[in-house]
């Protein structure tokens, strides 16, 4: 008898296909966002789950679901699952580190650029009819090309953002849970390492794209939007609940920052709705990763994933410590 498994959202057809050449499974084509019960009686019986970010495993969908056995996220990110739980009840987890690393990082330099050169804002203005004349400072906003970056969290996506700093000649500082070896530094565009203070009071642009954890909930807050020059762009490609977004919408509101790029959100898909009233932030549905050959890529690497856990082999992505 083949494995049965729960695939919690729609995925490519391919890949569905694929899996089914493996696993007994159960899809929902309709894409329908389960509640934690829902989940849990869909789950039940079932070897394994294909997730994503908007199914949080937690200790009581674990003791729920005594069969499972393995989970595999098509995410690099994997704060929807109480790990230390999966791990204690004997279930594998995996996530799709590196398939996304480039095109997240294309996209947080894209952010950068839209918030730092307004770029939404331009087309909503020219949009609303706006544009009669050419005005010496319409629009004017800052340079990328000689800015000082700022990275915070230089695992392979900061350091991917880092390498394209070069073609725009910009100095990069960094700040990361350990400083990286002298050869990576050379590689990231020469990075300096700051701590976390010297990099949000000097860089002109700051980019987040550090894993959410408990302990860093809210690292940036009314303090540390407050060290950050009045010129500055915030870029938050990380996870929602880093950034306070209540703090951040006041710094934006007040001009205290010059702008912000925001792909995550507390809470998504819902966030706080006074985004919407400001002018300075680019706004983006947690796309950084979306572009179709890495969501190909991204799905196929959690179905390896899934299929080496159930078939006895050895997942090439667990993140169980
Ligand atoms: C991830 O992979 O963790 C992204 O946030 C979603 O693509």
């Amino acid at each position: 008898m083949k494995p049965r498994i729960l695939v919690a959202r729609a995925i490519f057809p391919e890949t569905l296909e694929r899996l089914r050449q493996h696993f007994d499974v159960e899809d929902n084509p309709n894409d329908d966002i389960f509640s934690p019960e829902e989940l849990a009686a869909r789950l039940k019986g079932k070897d394994g789950l294909f997730s994503s970010l908007s199914e949080r495993i937690t200790p009581q969908l674990l003791a729920a679901c005594p069969q499972l056995k393995a989970v595999c996220n098509m995410a690099v990110g994997y704060n929807n699952i109480d790990v230390d739980a999966a791990t204690a009840a004997g279930v594998v987890v995996t996530n799709t580190p590196e398939v996304l690393n480039k095109t997240t990082a294309d996209f947080g330099f894209t952010l950068m650029m839209a918030a730092a050169r307004r770029v939404t804002e331009a087309e909503q203005w020219l949009r609303a009819g706006q544009w009669k004349k050419w005005r010496y400072d319409d629009l004017v906003g800052a340079d990328i090309h000689g800015a000082t970056l700022g990275i915070i969290g230089m695992g392979r996506i900061g350091q991917e953002i880092a390498r394209r700093s070069i073609g725009f000649d910009m100095q990069v500082i960094y700040h990361n849970r350990s400083r990286l070896a002298p050869e990576l530094e050379a590689r990231a565009n020469n990075a300096r390492y700051v701590s976390k203070e010297e990099l949000l009071r000097t860089a002109d642009h700051v980019i987040l794209v550090v894993p959410y954890s408990p302990a860093l909930h809210h690292m940036i807050g009314p303090a540390e939007l407050a060290l950050m020059k009045p010129s500055a762009i915030l870029v938050n490609v990380a996870r929602g609940g880093i950034v306070d977004d209540a703090a951040l919408i006041a710094a934006l509101r007040e001009r205290r920052i010059a702008g912000a790029g925001i792909d995550v959100f507390e809470n998504e898909p819902a966030f706080n709705p006074e985004f919407l009233s400001l002018s300075n932030v680019v706004l983006t549905p947690h796309i950084a990763s979306a572009s179709l050959a890495t969501r190909r890529a991204m799905a196929e690497c959690a179905a390896d994933n899934l299929i080496a856990a159930l078939t006895g082999g050895v997942p090439p992505n667990v993140v169980n410590p």
